[in-house]
């Protein structure tokens, strides 16, 4: 049975995969800068034969294996390559060598499980029909996001897959298991930039100014309506002002205040809406205070939306690969994900690799410096990757 020849496969490139992800784990590479990555990952696509696009998007890679019997079924895998601006705190033989720069976020390891997911559809072609495109995408980590300048530059433009799958590492979850959450998985990003202008002065005649302290005191108050007031209960929305620079003294309100925040939410349309409703807020405000204010909303990724029918078949199988109860409900997050920019063009499913070891080990969050994980899950990770593009 092909299940039985997926674990088994996934057993033995294990090694292989493993030593993929140690390579990239000690020689990881800031955002817009995956040469050497990307040159690695072609070297092994080379040596197995297995034709690719590069570059696209700057270093991406798009790599296609095709089954035996033709057909239009296609799905797309992806998997992220780029580190982040961390020193390294562990101890690992693998640690990075590139001082500042660390594999915090698990794409070493999304990177070598679809190396060794290539490989289990290769050596079952015959058993599979249509083409698994596979998506070794740069720069996730920071705006624009590499996906939409993939996008951009064509990926998909003559072939739209069927389907994508991303799996991403999960230190909350135990090597083994995966994680699903079927709809709107995780929160659009936007970056919050205002600047309240009114008329500086002495503190001690505060007839003669206009105060943009006390202007944007009542904004970051009045702003706490956008969630609790201007969105249904139902639906989650995040406003938080993190950044406010009022330069005066205790006897000088100067002239202007900028600051700054995060908004995140699952729906686009609320998303939209609230945009609307943040500028007139905050402009509203100024102006009815005697200031006026100037309002940047700089938008990140949108909504991850994990489609409903292809998350549930993508559920099905994964249980019928690793069993009931190796398969989690996951739930939404309110961080971001550049995976979004797919699940806005095509049926998308984003889930989440369990990485934790047993007894409490690898456990640090991603983006920490000690983060790493229990390698056992690559093959759980490498299993399941090519199961979904097969079975799905
Ligand atoms: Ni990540």
């Amino acid at each position: 049975m092909l299940k039985e020849k997926v674990i088994s496969q996934s057993a033995a490139v294990f090694d292989e995969v493993v030593a993929f992800r140690r390579h990239l784990h000690s020689h990881p590479e800031l955002s817009f800068q995956e040469k050497e990555t990307a040159s690695f990952i072609r070297g092994i696509l080379d040596q197995w034969k297995v034709e690719y696009d590069y570059p696209v998007g700057g270093e991406g890679i798009v790599a296609r294996v095709h089954g035996k019997k033709p057909s239009s079924r296609h799905f797309a895998l992806r998997a992220d390559m780029d580190a982040l601006p961390i020193a390294e705190q562990t101890n690992a033989p693998y640690k990075s060598q590139n001082p500042g720069v660390m594999h915090a976020c698990g794409h070493d390891v999304h990177t070598a499980c679809l190396l060794g997911a290539i490989k289990i559809l290769q050596t079952n072609s015959s058993e599979w029909e249509g083409t698994v495109t596979c998506v070794f995408q740069p720069a996730e980590e920071k705006l624009p996001g590499g996906a939409s300048l993939m996008l951009k530059d064509g990926l998909f433009e003559n072939q739209k897959p069927t389907g994508i799958f991303g799996q991403h590492v999960f230190p909350e979850l135990s090597a083994g298991k995966v994680g699903f959450f079927p709809g709107s998985y995780m929160a659009s990003t936007d970056e919050l930039y205002f600047t309240i202008n009114g008329k500086g002065g002495h503190g001690a005649k505060p007839e003669q100014v206009i105060d943009p302290v006390l202007i944007a005191a009542h904004v970051i108050v009045a702003l706490q309506q956008i969630p609790s007031r201007r969105s249904s209960p139902m639906m989650p929305v995040v406003l938080s002002v993190g950044r406010v620079i009022a330069d005066g003294a205790t006897n000088i309100i100067p002239s202007k205040v900028t600051m700054e925040g995060t908004f995140r939410t699952f729906d686009e349309a609320i998303r939209a809406e609230s945009h609307r409703h943040i500028e007139s807020l905050v402009k509203g405000i100024a102006q009815s205070m005697g200031g006026n204010a100037e309002v940047e909303i700089r938008r990140g990724y949108p909504v991850v939306y994990n489609d409903v029918s292809l998350t549930h078949r993508a559920i099905d199988a994964a249980i019928a690969l690793l069993g009931e109860e190796n398969v989690v409900a996951l739930e939404r997050r309110t961080t971001a994900e550049d995976f979004a920019y797919y699940t806005q063009i095509m049926p998308g499913c984003f889930y989440r690799l369990g990485t934790a070891g047993e007894n409490g080990t690898h456990q640090f969050g991603v983006h920490h410096p000690q983060f790493d994980i229990e390698e056992k899950a690559m093959s759980t990770g490498v299993a399941l990757m090519a199961w979904l593009a097969m079975q799905v």
